[in-house]
């Protein structure tokens, strides 16, 4: 989440390819205040908790900028996004168990590193549509191993087809 890129992109997206549904509902997740901790086996040791930081409150501004993508689109009475804070491997299974409607038919990870990767990976597993899109920031790069030894450990890197945007090297994605 941290500054908040992919989860603009998502709402301008869902405004033009889905201006009327509204209960296509963007979740993101993060702590705000940086990697809470960082494995030493999964991860590289340049990374230290707290990297990723943001200025205190950042996630209340971010909230409004979205607000403001959702008033350009239809339907703007009825908020679509929720920004949730906190340690996500902590805070996904409660918001799990208080919306017991959720399908998730996206879910985009770009936690850079392995324990939250892995954890909110698995949480996910019995919300996953048939199709749906698993989508890695950080998949089969270098500086960033967590993400896909996460992937390996709870899916199998030999099971999918990973799939990348020619643009884009990072990235990758595939369908569940
Ligand atoms: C590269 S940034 C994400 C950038 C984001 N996709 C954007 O569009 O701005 C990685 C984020 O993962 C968050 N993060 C890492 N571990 C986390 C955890 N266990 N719980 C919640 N957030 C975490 C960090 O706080 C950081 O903001």
């Amino acid at each position: 989440m941290r500054y908040g890129q992919n989860i603009s992109l998502f709402t301008s997206f869902r405004g033009i390819y889905e201006p009327f549904n509204h209960n296509r509902k963007i979740v993101g997740f993060d702590t705000w205040e940086g990697f809470p901790d960082v494995d030493k086996t999964n991860d590289l040791d340049e990374w230290k908790s707290g990297d990723y930081g943001v200025p205190d409150g950042y996630e209340n501004f971010l909230s409004n900028v979205i607000q403001v993508h959702e008033t350009m689109a239809p339907i703007p009475s009825i908020k679509k996004h929720q920004l949730v804070k906190g340690d996500a491997t902590k805070t996904i299974d409660k918001y799990l168990k208080k919306h017991p409607e959720t399908i998730i038919s996206l879910a985009y990870f770009d936690f850079d590193i392995y324990k939250p990767t892995r954890e909110c990976l698995e949480r996910i597993l019995p919300y996953l549509s048939k199709g749906a899109i698993i989508a890695f920031d950080e998949i089969n790069v270098q500086d960033w191993p967590g993400e896909t030894q996460a992937l390996r450990e709870v899916l199998g890197t030999n099971n999918f087809q990973i799939m990348h945007s020619p643009f884009r090297a990072n990235a990758g994605y595939l369908e569940y």
